[in-house]
C-alpha cells in the first residue's frame, strides 16, 4: 500500500503554495499519497511561521499532539519545515527530540534525499540553508486544481522592516529569471488555468535575468503573461509602497488583464512610527502611489495590513491611522496587534504600549476597516462585474461561485459548464461574507469594471 503523507501549514500564501508544491514533490519522488488523517500518515510535516508569536507557538502545540502518534508507530517520521524551522534550526530539536527533519524554506527540494538519509540513518537531519535559487529547478511542474493558480517569482526580503522576522528566515530578495516564469504561466494555461497570482515576499521588487542579459521587472513579467493564450487575468502580492515604479502603474493602465485590485500594506498612518518600522516612505508618499493607482487604473480596489502597538505609538499616532484608513477607503484588509520578535531591531525597543491599549486600538481599526468593506461591497450592487468562475457554491451546491477582481465571491445561477470562465453579473446583493449576482447578456457589458 502507498505510503502516506499528512502537511500542516500554518502562515502566509507562499507557504500554503510550498506545502502544495511539497506534496506534488514527495508524490513524484516518494509515491507518498496526500491523506487529510494524521493518524494514517506514514510522514507527517509542519509548514511553520514565525511571523508573529502566536503562529509560532503552534507549531509545539502541533508537535505535540503528534508525538502519541510517534509512539504507537515509531516508523513515522516527522518533519518540520518553514520560517520557524528556519529560524530555530537544530534549537526545534531541543524542545521536541522525536522530530526526524528540520527543513527551510529554501531546502524542501531536498526533502526526497533528506527522507532517505532519515531512514537509511536512523538519526536526525537538519538543512536549513539559503541554497541560490535552485528550488524551482527541481520541483515537478506543479499539478493544475482549477482556473487559479499561484506562482512563485521571487524569494526572501530585502527590506528589513525593523519588526519583522522574513528576511532572516527567508533570505535576501532572489528573482527567478523571466523566461522560467513565462514558461511556466504558460504551461498552467495550456493546462486550463485562466487567473495567475504572482508571489513573492515583496513581489514588485521582482528583477529577473532574461535571456538578453537584461533585467525584467515586474511590469514586464505582467506584460509577458498577459499575451499568453488562455491567461486573463494576473494578480499579484505582497508589493512594497516603496517598489511602486512608473513602470507598473504603466502595466495598471495598458494591461487589461492585470487585475484593478491590489494589496499594499502600509502598516501604519503616522510618519513617526514609519521611521521607526523603517518601511521607507512616509504617509504623503504613500497617498501619492495610491492616488496615482487611481488615475492609472480608475476604481481600482486597494487593501492592507496595519500594525497597531508598535513600540512608542501614541494615541496621536494611532488617530492618523485611522484618518489615513478614512482618506483611502481600503477593501479587504489584515490588522495584527505588533508582536515582539526575536533577533529583530525593534525587540530591543522598549514595548511601551499597555496591552489593555493594543487592544483597544485593535478592536477600533478593525471596526473602522470593516465599516470600510462594507462600503466597496455596498456600492459594488447594481454594477457589472467580471467573475472567474470557480465552482458550485459552498453554502448552496445548486448555485455557482466566481470571484471578483478585488476578491469577492459572488454566488449565482448558472450552469456547471461556466466553471473556468469569466462570466458578466450584475451584483444584486450584499451579504456579510458574499455577494449575489444575476448573470446579464455579456454583449450588453463593459469588458471590465
Ligand atoms: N511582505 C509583506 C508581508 C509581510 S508579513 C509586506 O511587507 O507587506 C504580513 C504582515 O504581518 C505584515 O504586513 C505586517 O502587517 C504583519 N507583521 C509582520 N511582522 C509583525 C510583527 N512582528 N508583529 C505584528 N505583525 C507583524
Ligand atoms: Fe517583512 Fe518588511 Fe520585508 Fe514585508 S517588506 S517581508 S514587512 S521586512
Ligand atoms: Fe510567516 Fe514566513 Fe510567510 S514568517 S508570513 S510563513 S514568510
Amino acid at each position: 500500500m502507498a505510503r502516506k503523507l499528512y502537511i500542516k501549514t500554518f502562515g502566509c500564501q507562499m507557504n500554503e503554495h510550498d506545502s502544495a508544491r511539497t506534496a506534488d514533490l514527495l508524490a513524484a519522488a516518494k509515491g507518498l499519497v496526500l491523506t487529510e488523517d494524521p493518524e494514517e500518515a506514514d510522514v507527517l510535516l509542519v509548514n511553520t511561521c514565525s511571523v508573529r508569536e502566536k503562529a509560532q507557538e503552534k507549531v509545539f502545540s502541533q508537535l505535540g499532539q503528534w508525538r502519541p502518534l510517534k509512539a504507537r508507530r515509531p516508523g513515522v517520521v516527522i518533519a518540520v519545515g518553514g520560517c520557524v524551522a528556519s529560524q530555530e534550526g537544530a534549537a526545534i530539536r531541543a524542545r521536541a527530540p522525536y522530530v526526524d527533519i528540520v527543513y527551510g524554506p529554501q531546502t524542501l527540494h531536498r526533502l526526497p534525499r533528506l527522507l532517505d538519509e532519515v531512514e537509511r540513518s536512523g538519526r536526525a537531519v537538519v538543512d536549513v540553508s539559503f541554497p541560490e535559487i535552485e528550488k524551482f529547478d527541481h520541483l515537478p511542474p506543479q499539478r493544475v486544481q482549477g482556473p487559479s493558480a499561484y506562482v512563485t517569482v521571487m524569494e526572501g526580503c530585502s527590506k528589513y522592516c525593523t519588526y519583522c522576522v522574513v528576511p532572516y528566515t527567508r533570505g535576501e530578495e532572489v528573482s527567478r529569471p523571466l523566461d522560467d516564469v513565462v514558461a511556466e504561466v504558460a504551461g498552467l494555461a495550456a493546462g486550463g488555468v485562466r487567473e495567475v497570482t504572482f508571489l513573492g515576499q515583496n513581489v514588485n521588487a521582482y528583477r529577473g535575468a532574461s535571456q538578453d542579459g537584461a533585467v525584467a521587472d515586474l511590469a514586464l513579467l505582467v506584460r509577458c503573461a498577459a499575451e499568453l493564450e488562455g491567461i486573463g487575468r494576473i494578480r499579484f502580492t505582497t508589493s512594497h509602497p516603496a517598489e511602486m515604479t512608473d513602470s507598473l502603474l504603466g502595466a495598471f493602465r495598458e494591461v487589461p488583464a492585470l487585475v484593478g485590485h491590489l494589496h499594499l500594506p502600509v502598516q501604519s498612518g503616522s510618519d513617526r512610527v514609519l521611521a521607526r518600522m523603517k518601511r521607507r516612505h512616509g504617509v504623503s508618499r504613500y497617498r501619492e502611489v495610491v492616488e496615482r493607482l487611481r488615475e492609472a487604473r480608475p476604481g481600482i480596489s486597494l487593501s492592507s495590513d496595519f500594525i497597531v502597538g508598535f513600540p512608542g505609538e501614541t494615541e496621536e499616532d494611532f488617530q492618523a491611522t485611522l484618518d489615513l484608513v478614512d482618506a483611502v477607503g481600503f477593501d479587504h484588509s489584515f490588522s495584527f496587534v505588533y508582536s515582539p520578535r526575536p533577533g529583530t531591531p525593534a525587540a530591543a525597543f522598549p514595548d511601551d504600549v499597555p496591552l489593555e491599549a493594543k487592544r483597544e486600538r485593535l478592536a477600533v481599526l478593525q471596526e473602522r476597516l470593516a465599516r470600510g468593506e462594507r462600503a466597496v461591497a455596498e456600492a459594488m450592487v447594481g454594477t457589472t462585474r467580471v467573475v472567474l468562475v470557480e465552482g458550485p457554491s459552498r453554502k448552496d451546491p445548486s448555485m455557482l461561485a466566481g470571484r471578483t477582481e478585488n476578491n469577492r465571491v459572488v454566488n449565482f445561477t448558472g450552469e456547471p459548464s461556466l466553471v473556468g470562465a469569466f462570466v458578466p453579473l450584475v451584483i444584486t446583493e450584499a451579504l456579510p461574507n458574499s455577494l449575489r449576482g444575476r448573470r446579464v447578456d455579456s454583449s450588453s457589458a463593459p469588458a471590465r469594471v
